[in-house]
């Protein structure tokens, strides 16, 4: 099923920076007023530096101004339903809520649909830290 958010993610990852792993990911993320914001994977030499789309996707969506986000939807060039890894589902959760949807894409378009709570049950919560 083809989805305007799995399109933004698409083009994101046109855009990935990923000469060392080849393995190009896009995501991007919608705000209940309709904004959207996309981000590709960016790779340094010095390996651990480099960081993934998801975060590139949320560092855009902090400057654009923040808000409610709704969808997200993630896609990797050479694996279907990509799913985000452990840093990111920590990142995201900071942002979403339970019921946020994740669509898992492959190249074709929506692939799963799952909720952040989902992908991060369990997950540390900062509500403690404020
Ligand atoms: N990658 C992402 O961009 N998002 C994920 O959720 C999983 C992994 C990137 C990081 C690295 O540039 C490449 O995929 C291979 O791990």
């Amino acid at each position: 099923m083809s989805h305007d958010l799995f399109e933004a993610a698409k083009a994101a990852m046109a855009k990935a920076y990923a000469p060392y792993s080849k393995f190009p990911v896009g995501a991007a993320i919608r705000t209940e007023d309709g904004r959207v914001f996309t981000g590709a994977n960016i790779e340094v030499a010095s390996y651990p530096e480099g960081w993934c789309a998801e975060t590139t996707a949320l560092g855009h969506y902090i400057m654009g101004g923040g808000g409610k986000i709704v969808e997200i939807a993630v896609l990797a060039e050479r694996m279907a339903k990509c799913s985000p890894c452990g840093g990111c589902r920590q990142r995201l959760a900071e942002f979403c809520r339970p019921e946020t949807k994740l669509y898992l894409c492959d190249n074709t378009g929506v692939a799963e649909t799952v909720t952040m709570s989902d992908m991060l049950p369990y997950g540390f919560r900062g509500d403690i830290l404020k």
